[in-house]
């Protein structure tokens, strides 16, 4: 008995030193396993350059979005027929079902709203800077109680522009 736990603790203690001998080996010696493989370490690759226009600095939404109503400006000028021809197409596809037909507010789905949609041709609407109406449109109004939709990524700048300008040439009733 004796015997037999003098064997098993001798083969466990033969079996763990060669164990440790050998990791010790491959890990910190230069002949060792571990050192033939290629490693990779940190920083080692040159860092990747990223090409000019990877992040956009120049237009879109995000300056939009940050700009100061005052100074953002349509992209059309002069405002042609056609534009306006173009903006009634885009109204009668995004803006129809909640401010209705005759731009009073009375569309369908608008009437599950609180507030209710606004007339377009009421005297403030008319009254709204372009650059405040295409943030409104694009961003809901900037008040906790705005119902608007945030539009901006569903509708394209140019035809928020173009939705605009079909809303002022409306005029008040
Ligand atoms: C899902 C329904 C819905 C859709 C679609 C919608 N609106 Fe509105 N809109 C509203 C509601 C509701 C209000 C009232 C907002 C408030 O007073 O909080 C509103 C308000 C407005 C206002 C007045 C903002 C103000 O200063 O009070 C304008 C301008 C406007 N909408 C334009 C548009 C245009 C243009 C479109 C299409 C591109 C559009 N809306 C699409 C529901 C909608």
């Amino acid at each position: 008995m004796k015997k037999n736990l003098i064997i098993i603790f001798g083969a466990l203690t033969v079996f763990f030193g060669a164990y440790s001998v050998i990791t010790l080996h491959d890990t910190y010696f230069k002949w060792g396993r571990m050192w033939q493989t290629p490693a990779v370490r940190p920083h080692e690759d040159p860092i990747l350059i990223m090409d000019e226009d990877a992040v956009p600095v120049h237009g879109g939404e995000a300056l939009y979005r940050k700009a100061d109503p005052a100074t953002l400006y349509s992209p059309f000028s002069p405002v042609t027929a056609e534009i306006i021809q173009e903006g009634s197409k885009l109204y009668f596809t995004f803006c129809l079902q909640c401010h209705g037909p005759n731009h009073d507010g009375q569309g369908t789905v608008g009437q599950s709203f609180a507030p209710l949609p606004t007339d377009l041709r009421s005297a403030e609407v008319q009254a709204t800077g372009e650059g405040l109406m295409f943030k409104e449109i694009s961003y809901g109004v900037d008040r906790p109680d705005g119902r608007q939709p945030a539009l901006a990524t569903t509708i394209f700048p140019d035809e928020r522009w173009k939705i605009v300008h079909y809303v002022k040439s409306l005029g008040e009733r």
